[in-house]
């Protein structure tokens, strides 16, 4: 009898500390330093890339201007025009990857019967017919506001033909290039800024050394001319993979500062190469993987930052994450060179974190772009034929778009970690900005997928009375939205967050990402 009630309060001790310790918040706490607030976040941080691969571009963006089914505005579609303008695509770039190293664009201009076919023979081998080319390109930058980032053939392209690719684009006189533009129906140069000069030029762009490619980027960046003379040309020098430090300061050393306006740097969170896993169906020790190395953005960037301040210490040259996301097994039965695999709150962990590092190093990293929009790696919408959703990631850039051009707060963040074993994770990250209007807001993730964390912030330097927010969480880790359940995941007001003299407590839910605005 004695034992066998001994034995059930053991039991019930057991139960308590177990649910304590599966659903305890942890005390945490993070200090806003609104009186050192100075830097600019750019909006170009929260830029995107579309390039020719799988479905991004043919039966993505762009579904032929002959299409009576799908409603589109020269072929690209209205509903994905419409979803862009939403999150505020600050910038798009185009048209790869490894593609642009085998594009050629003069393949892509004048009358859309007389293009030739090209085959694409890094992804999938598949052959185009060249119907989404520069003006198709460009005038979609500007239906969804956005600026266009254009990724000049180095690998297996000539200068003369980079050079007359800014000269068709950006020339308002007369020359050759500025006629044909028009011949082919755009009187007004569309004034592209923002030029890649190759693209993993250690890799699928040529297989290059750093002292050799630094060579052929002077080459290109002389002839690579401001046709328009008013608006400020600014290359990206094709960077370094992952933490490769040695790429960046090759480039930082040997190239004129005067012709280098930003220095790439490539970064996907792939947990093995050869064995990458599904997108939806992980346990929480791949998912601990997979957030290990999305967190390794924050070393990379911190060290490539340094390499860079040595040579530049004024931080005139940007560092440029132009590919980024997490990268899985394609889904069953889809083309393993389309790239193409589902969205699950895993992949709104990486966005939420991921912006965070961005914002808080924004003095030297001015533009990233996600690989890649639609129906490749981490998108923000996929399609099946006239059906359309969003997924969890676009969600979270669309909750952190009001950080864009706004200025940063540092903060200071003392959080518990996410533990596997011995192994260890911050699991909490936080990132914040006062925008033009004189709102704060705070961008907050829990990684941790059963823990809350109990989260006390002093904000120095500023005093607000309203504090409002949202929130984007599911039930399970591997939730995502499919064309049956479109909105299983999408964000809802949060009532988390109590405002107190100058603190704010917040109750971060485990796997959760929290937008506030403070007033
Ligand atoms: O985003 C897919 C590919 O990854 C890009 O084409 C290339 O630049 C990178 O290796």
């Amino acid at each position: 009898m004695i034992a066998s009630s001994l034995f059930k309060k053991l039991f019930f001790v057991f139960i308590a500390f177990f649910v304590l310790q599966v659903n305890f918040a942890q005390q945490t706490s993070v200090t806003l330093n609104v009186q050192d607030a100075k830097t600019v976040i750019n909006k170009n941080i929260y830029g995107h890339f579309a390039e020719h691969l799988g479905h991004c571009i043919y039966s993505g963006f762009y579904v032929g201007d002959t299409n009576k089914v799908i409603p589109n505005t020269e072929g690209v579609r209205n509903d994905i025009i419409a979803a862009l303008k939403k999150l505020k695509v600050p910038v798009l770039r185009w048209p790869g990857g490894c593609f642009a190293d085998t594009y050629h664009w003069k393949d892509g201009v004048g009358p859309k019967k007389n293009r030739p076919t090209m085959v694409n023979q890094w992804w999938g081998g598949v052959t185009e017919d060249n119907s989404f080319g520069t003006h198709d390109f460009l005038n979609m930058c500007e239906r969804i506001g956005a600026d266009p980032y254009l990724a000049g053939n180095v690998g297996s392209g000539t200068v003369q033909e980079l050079s007359q690719w800014v000269q068709y684009v950006n020339h308002n006189d007369v020359s050759p290039m500025a006629n044909w533009r028009k011949e082919n129906g755009r009187e007004k140069p569309w004034k592209v800024n923002i030029w890649g000069v190759g693209n993993e030029a250690w890799g699928c762009g040529g297989n290059m050394t750093v002292e050799y490619y630094a060579n052929i980027y002077k080459q290109y960046a002389t002839f690579m001319t401001d046709w328009s003379n008013s608006n400020k040309m600014f290359r990206v020098a094709s960077g370094a993979n992952t933490s490769d430090y040695h790429w960046t300061e090759v480039l930082m050393r040997d190239i004129p500062h005067n012709m280098l306006e930003g220095v790439a740097l490539h970064s996907y969170s792939v947990t093995e190469w050869n064995n990458k896993g599904s997108a939806t169906a992980f346990d929480e020790q791949q998912y601990f993987g997979t957030m290990k190395v999305a967190l390794r953005m924050e070393e990379y960037v911190t060290k490539h930052s340094a390499v860079m301040d040595k040579y530049d210490p004024q931080k005139k040259i940007a560092l440029v994450v132009d590919e980024w996301g997490g990268w899985y097994d394609v889904e069953p039965g889809t083309n393993p060179g389309f790239l193409f695999q589902q969205n699950t709150m895993r992949d709104a962990m990486i966005a939420g974190v991921t912006l965070n590092i961005f914002n808080n190093h924004c003095e030297r990293v001015r533009m990233a772009n996600l690989a890649q929009t639609i129906n490749v790696l981490q998108a923000v919408i996929l399609t099946d034929k006239e059906k359309m959703i969003l997924t969890p990631t676009y969600h979270v850039m669309e909750m952190y778009n009001v950080h864009q051009d706004a200025v940063m707060i540092p903060v200071t963040v003392n959080t518990p970690g996410y533990k596997q074993g011995t192994d260890s994770l911050p699991a909490l990250s936080v990132s914040a900005s006062k925008d033009k209007s004189g709102a704060t807001h705070i961008s907050l993730v829990n990684i941790d997928p059963a823990k809350s964390q109990s989260i006390s912030i002093d904000i120095k330097g500023a005093a607000f009375t309203t504090v409002n927010g949202r929130i984007l969480t599911s039930k399970k880790l591997q939730d995502y939205n499919s064309f049956t359940e479109t909105d299983k995941v999408h964000p809802v007001e949060f009532n988390g967050a109590k405002l107190s003299g100058g603190t704010l407590q917040v109750t971060l839910p485990p796997f959760s990402v929290v937008v506030l605005s403070l007033k």
